[in-house]
């Protein structure tokens, strides 16, 4: 199954009219894994070898605009970008899915909030908006699971950005992935609190799609993994419905853990880690044992998220230098 059958199945007979709008607008909110997808079971379409569970990062996002053009070009947070650019090239290989070539150009202007690939979920939120704001240019009127479904061929993480709020994203049997999607978890909890680390704001050495191929292969601790996300999967639904902070945090915090020890487990051994992601890990350890209620979780890059709730967020700002905080719920 090619992505381009997935899009044609969706589309059907919507597929390559002309856009019904003159501007297509559209934002979608990055989102931070609590219990991580790492690993594709068909890299073609991002289907995952496990569920995974996320909350919506609220006003932290992009917003993106498309219009039809003479030339494809990108403008991202006003900067236009050259056409061989990697970003620019990935994502109108993208766009392409959705229309026949040379037969329409596009400017797609994206204003992102989140520094672009230092682990902080920017394809996510890039790629969900992307075919958002498709779905506002065209006027296709998709479900959000179609949505969802769509933002998937892009990115495996944006297929949980089309929403905002707490996110499950169904792993699925099928092979041609129409029920691997996400969903709304329907319980909002609003004094959780996220605290984004940015201890490097460099671009990574090694995507997340290389690094996960890599773990698969080479990573004598993966055939571990599918067992913890399903015991994990578990806990973080029913902490949620019971507004239990300490499980939520635990079972987040061991969650990544046990997939950077993964990685650590793959030749040639994958660390995201900086002395200074080190560093924080430790003193956050440290204010738990002194009874503060904090957890950190980790993507692929240096930075810390930081999860903790209202009642704590004085005296996690002043401990924390330049920490930026968001409330998913406000
Ligand atoms: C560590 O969604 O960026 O952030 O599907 O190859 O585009 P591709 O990978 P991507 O991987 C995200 C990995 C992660 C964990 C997560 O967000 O669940």
């Amino acid at each position: 199954v090619k992505k381009s059958d997935v899009v044609s199945e969706i589309l059907k007979d919507r597929l390559y009219v002309s856009p019904k709008n003159k501007i297509g607008e559209a934002y979608a909110p990055t989102n931070i894994a609590l219990c991580k997808y790492w690993g594709k079971r068909n890299q073609e379409l991002n289907l995952p070898v496990t569920s995974s569970l996320s909350i919506s990062l609220a006003d932290k996002g992009a917003a993106v605009s498309i219009k039809v053009n003479s030339v494809d070009q990108v403008i991202l947070n006003n900067v236009i970008l050259t056409p061989d650019s990697g970003f620019s090239q990935r994502l109108f290989k993208y766009i392409d899915l959705f229309r026949i070539e040379n037969s329409i150009f596009f400017q797609i202007n994206i204003q992102s909030n989140i520094p672009i690939a230092a682990g902080l979920a920017s394809s996510a939120c890039g790629f969900a908006s992307v075919i958002k704001a498709l779905n506002h240019l065209y006027a296709w009127e998709l479900s959000n699971r179609e949505l969802s479904i769509l933002a998937r061929l892009g990115s495996g993480s944006a297929s949980r950005s089309i929403v905002h709020g707490f996110v499950e994203w169904h792993v699925g049997k099928r092979d041609d992935g129409m029920d691997s999607y996400s969903e709304l978890i329907e319980k909002e909890w609003p004094e959780l609190c996220i605290g984004l680390c940015i201890l490097n704001r460099d671009e990574k050495k090694i995507s997340s799609r290389e690094a996960m191929q890599r773990t698969i292969e080479t990573g004598s601790l993966y055939p571990a993994w599918p067992a913890k996300v399903a015991v994990d999967l578990s806990l973080l639904r029913q902490a949620i419905t019971s507004n239990d902070f300490e499980l939520l945090g635990r079972t987040s915090e061991s969650n990544a853990m046990t997939m950077h020890a993964t990685m650590l487990s793959a030749w040639p051994a994958i660390s995201y880690c900086l002395p200074e992601t080190l560093v924080t890990m430790q003193k956050v350890w440290k204010l738990r044992d002194e009874g503060l209620s904090l957890y950190f979780t980790q993507d692929a890059g240096p930075n810390l998220k930081l999860l903790f709730l209202k009642k704590d967020l004085h005296f996690v700002v002043e401990q924390f230098e330049n920490v930026e905080v968001v409330n998913p719920f406000r």
